[in-house]
């Protein structure tokens, strides 16, 4: 088994953030971020919801739906984007809906995060919370999630909560359930995804 994810960073989002801006020049520009219409939700961009699958977000089998026995016990995560079920539309179109799924030993998760997983499979938002960069990458050793941007660790058996490095906060957790052989969503994302606003320019640039 490889040490580390495929080389998905390249191909998903790595994307840099509020680099190079200063406290005064965001506090200059929030009046004008608040001011900007909001961008329209398509089915690609909707958010996961209950009842949505998952599918492959990279690889030979992107868009193929994901079972349990794709996911290898102990690691690595695969990258997944959710998928309604009933439009068979894949919700590629918005990078906060790349997900982490990863399958561990159930007595090893902690409590909180027992209650959103199913049968030792969690789910996580991909997406750094400190510049927005793919965490794509496992660290097999030590059993973390990393982000290759700025090494920041996640805990996937604790709530992805940082272990390493600059990230502010954990990945948020995707609630899932069993539905047959397959993960699927059960519940909205538990904080939001992705770099809050007023995070963005704590770190340095998202190279990934
Ligand atoms: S973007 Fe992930 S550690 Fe900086």
């Amino acid at each position: 088994m490889s040490k580390k994810t495929d080389t998905t960073r390249r191909a998903i989002v790595g994307a840099t953030i509020g680099v190079g801006l200063g406290i005064g020049s965001l506090s200059l520009l929030a009046p004008v971020i608040s001011l900007r219409p909001k961008k329209e939700e398509t089915p690609e961009t909707e958010p996961p919801k209950e009842g949505d699958v998952f599918t492959f977000a990279v690889g030979d089998n992107a868009g193929k739906e994901i079972t349990f026995d794709d996911l290898p016990l102990e690691g690595p995560a695969v990258l997944a984007f959710p998928k309604d079920p009933k439009t068979g539309v894949i919700k590629s179109g918005e990078k906060t809906n790349l997900v982490l799924l990863i399958r561990l030993k159930p007595d090893e998760l902690s409590e909180k995060v027992r209650q959103y997983a199913a049968d030792g499979t969690v789910a996580y938002s991909a997406i750094c919370t400190h510049l927005g960069c793919t965490v794509g990458e496992w660290d097999a050793a030590k059993g973390l999630l990393l982000c290759p941007c700025h090494k920041g660790f996640f805990d996937p058996r604790n709530g992805a909560e940082v272990v390493a490095g600059p990230p502010p906060r954990p990945l948020p957790t995707l609630p899932i359930r069993a539905e047959g052989n397959k993960p699927v969503v059960a519940g909205g994302f538990t904080s939001p995804p992705g770099v809050l606003a007023g995070t963005e320019a704590a770190g340095g640039s998202c190279a990934v």
